[in-house]
């Protein structure tokens, strides 16, 4: 069976994508936030998934004005970095899982959640750049298949958060009836607090994204009841991609282990904000194995007790 084993919340902004990929990671500036991801590479190379969901929003790469699907589910076997205006970015074509997608999308869309299935789609920033501070650089291939999640977040209206909350735990039901043993990971992108336009372009709002943070690891459910007004006052017009976040949260155990967080203010015009969560298989696991020991135990007991009874 397949199984989500972890979550991982990063920003995606592109001016991470223009640094990594003109050499400037060294830069100071710049070493601030890409030192805030050394321990995450580490943690990545150490889970090894098989495969990684990335929830993200295109930024009229993919899509356009005159087409924007509220979920789109990307089952292509493969989506090529889109040319955002300055040629495509240097990075390997990223590699979909079609078996798995399709299985994603029967499965979610027979539980009432209605995804678009894109089977020709060139992903931008808002993906590669996560993948970058996570996988670091790969030359020829990414270490994982990965399929895509584009979510509408740049025109009115985007889903709500309890919305994509819902979504995550559709996914999970999906990704658990699929019959292959393969371990899963899942990233929700974008944010942290940003506008990008307008008389408060700049607004960044720390507190706000630090407490977003602590709920998201602690008590999601609460980040569900905010409404759109609220992540446009307090995080900007565009810091309403976090609702990307709780589809990854959405996807995990209502209690998860947080084994890292990292928050800088700013890169370009944005806080970066980075939080991996683990759901607890492990300790379920082990109370798995505990429960085995315990019904063997007891199995011997008995049968030694029928051996005994039989020789009185
Ligand atoms: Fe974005």
């Amino acid at each position: 069976m397949a199984k989500i084993i972890a979550g991982i919340g990063s920003s995606h902004v592109p001016a991470i994508g223009a640094a990594l990929d003109n050499g400037k990671t060294e830069e100071p500036y710049w070493k601030r936030v890409f030192s805030g991801f050394e321990k995450s590479k580490e943690w990545m190379a150490k889970t090894k998934p098989d495969v990684a969901i990335v929830v993200y929003n295109d930024h009229a790469s993919a899509f356009s004005v005159e087409m924007i699907p509220t979920f789109a589910l990307g089952c292509a076997a493969e989506f090529p970095p889109a040319d955002e205006g300055w040629g495509p970015r240097p990075v390997p074509v990223v590699k979909g899982h079609p078996a798995l997608a399709a299985h994603i999308a029967q499965s979610v869309i027979l539980d009432e959640f209605d995804l678009t299935i894109v089977n020709k789609m060139e992903v931008d920033h808002g993906l590669t750049v996560p993948m970058n501070l996570l996988f670091g650089q790969p030359k020829d291939a990414w270490p994982c298949p990965v399929i895509p999640l584009a979510v509408n977040v740049v025109m009115y209206p985007p889903p709500t958060g309890h919305r994509c909350y819902m979504l995550g735990k559709a996914l999970r039901r999906a990704v658990e009836s699929y019959p292959e043993d393969l371990k899963v990971v899942i990233f929700g992108t974008g944010g942290l607090s940003h506008q990008i336009s307008g008389p408060r372009a700049g607004l960044i709002n720390s507190k706000w994204d630090k407490s977003f943070l602590d709920n998201l690891s602690k008590d999601p459910k609460k980040l569900t009841r905010i409404p759109h007004l609220e992540y446009m006052r307090e995080a900007g017009a565009e810091g309403i991609e976090m609702v990307m976040w709780l589809i990854m949260r959405g996807a995990l155990d209502d209690k998860v282990d947080e084994v890292y967080r990292f928050y800088t203010v700013p890169a370009s015009n944005t806080a970066v904000g980075h939080i991996i969560l683990e759901n607890r298989h492990k300790a379920a696991n082990k109370d798995k194995r505990a429960h085995a020991a315990k019904s063997r135990q007891a199995a011997a007991r008995k049968a030694a007790h029928r051996i005994a009874s039989k020789g009185r």
